[in-house]
This record gives structure tokens, C-alpha cells and sequence, in this order.
């Protein structure tokens, strides 16, 4: 099984057939917003922005991500056989210090199960290890189980900190971090 990342086999175990991820140009803001309106619509309990919130945003606002903001990091993008099939992006956000933060974390439900999201988590770890960062942490909602699961499975652990989502504050956000470390590999850091 082949999972390409730019054009350059991940390698990764359990990515799927004909998964490519590319980062995403700022002039495929719209195949981002698009995306990003559809994951909303599926998934509207998963993350801290909701549908009505994103429906505001103007052209400015989404391409304001390109502008060279501290907390922007590269946005991500998978594809299977060519037809976009899922997304994902990091963020440095003031109030982690910086360190990189996974947000967006969506496949389309037609392809899920397919080695998609682990061909996004390992673009993104394989970035992270290549601007030499020590950890990658992400926020999943206190209710989303099968997705702490999975990025259990894949080597993330809780790190016991929490904090409302901002979208309905009677969930929380349980913060998973995974320690990028060469030594410790996939063990997670605390
Ligand atoms: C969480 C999510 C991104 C995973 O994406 P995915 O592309 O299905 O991920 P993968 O195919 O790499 O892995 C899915 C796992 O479920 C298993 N699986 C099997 N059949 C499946 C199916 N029909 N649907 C989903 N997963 C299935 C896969 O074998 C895999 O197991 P593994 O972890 O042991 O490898 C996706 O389910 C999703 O978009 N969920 C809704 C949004 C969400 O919760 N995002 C996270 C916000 S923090």
C-alpha cells in the first residue's frame, strides 16, 4: 500500500491505495473552503467552529491564513485517485507556546477506513520532524471517542489537560500529545 505525500511515497504502514496528500497553495483557497464547509456539515459536533461560524467568513478571512501569520502552519489536503478525499492543517497558537497543533482533522465519509487520516497524520509528523519540533499535539472533543481511539492507535496520549470548545462550552477539548522525540518514536509525551 502506497501513500504519497507530495508527490513522495510516505511509506507509512496502513495508508491506503492511491492516497496522495499535498499541501495546499493559497490559491486553492476555495478547495479548502469547500472542504472545510463540507467536514462542518458532516461532522458538526468534532470541532470547535461551527457551520454558521465558517458561512461568515469572507474571501479576505480565508486567505488570510497565507498572509504569513505566526500561528499558521501548512494546510494539507488528501486525495484518493485524484478526487479529494480529506484534509488537515497545523497551527502554532499562542496559547500552546507555539508548538504545533493539528486542527481540520477530516476525511469524507465515502473514504474513511482507507488509510487516509494516517496518511495526513504522517504528513504532518513527518513535517514536524523535519522543522526538528519535539511533540504534536492536537484537541478532540470529549464525546468523539472513535477518533481518541484512533489517535491513540496511532500513538498519541492524553495529556490530561483540558478546556471547553469554544463552539458549545459544555464539552471539553482533552488535549492529546505525541512525542516526535527519535528515540521515543511513538510514545507519547506528557
Ligand atoms: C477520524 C478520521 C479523520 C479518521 O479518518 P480515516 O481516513 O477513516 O482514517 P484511517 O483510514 O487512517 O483509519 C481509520 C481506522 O478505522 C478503521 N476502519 C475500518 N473500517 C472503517 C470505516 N468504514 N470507517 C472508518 N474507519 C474504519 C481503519 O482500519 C483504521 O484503523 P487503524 O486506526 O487501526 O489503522 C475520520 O473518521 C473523520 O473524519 N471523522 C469525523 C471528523 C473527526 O472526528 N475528526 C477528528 C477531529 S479531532
Amino acid at each position: 500500500m502506497t501513500a504519497m505525500v507530495n508527490g513522495e511515497s510516505s511509506g507509512g504502514e496502513g495508508s491506503g491505495v492511491g492516497v496522495r496528500v499535498n499541501e495546499v497553495p493559497e490559491s486553492d483557497w476555495e478547495l479548502w473552503r469547500d472542504l472545510r464547509l463540507e467536514a462542518l456539515a458532516d461532522s458538526p459536533t468534532a470541532f470547535g467552529e461551527t457551520l454558521a461560524m465558517a458561512r461568515t467568513k469572507t474571501e479576505e478571512d480565508w486567505r488570510s491564513w497565507w498572509d504569513g501569520r505566526p500561528d499558521a502552519g501548512p494546510r494539507y489536503i488528501a486525495s484518493v485517485d485524484g478526487s479529494p478525499a480529506g484534509m488537515c492543517s497545523i497551527c502554532f497558537p499562542e496559547d500552546h507556546d507555539r508548538r504545533p497543533l493539528l486542527i481540520s482533522m477530516w476525511t469524507s465519509p465515502k473514504a474513511r477506513g482507507r488509510g487516509v487520516g494516517r496518511a495526513m497524520l504522517d504528513a504532518c509528523v513527518a513535517y514536524c520532524r523535519r522543522e526538528g519540533r519535539p511533540q504534536f499535539r492536537l484537541g478532540v472533543v470529549d464525546d468523539n471517542l472513535s477518533a481518541l481511539r484512533w489517535y491513540e492507535r496511532y500513538g498519541f496520549t492524553l495529556t490530561g489537560g483540558s478546556e471547553p470548545l469554544f463552539s458549545d462550552p459544555s464539552k471539553l477539548v482533552l488535549w492529546m500529545a505525541v512525542s516526535l522525540d527519535s528515540e521515543a518514536e511513538t510514545e507519547a509525551a506528557a
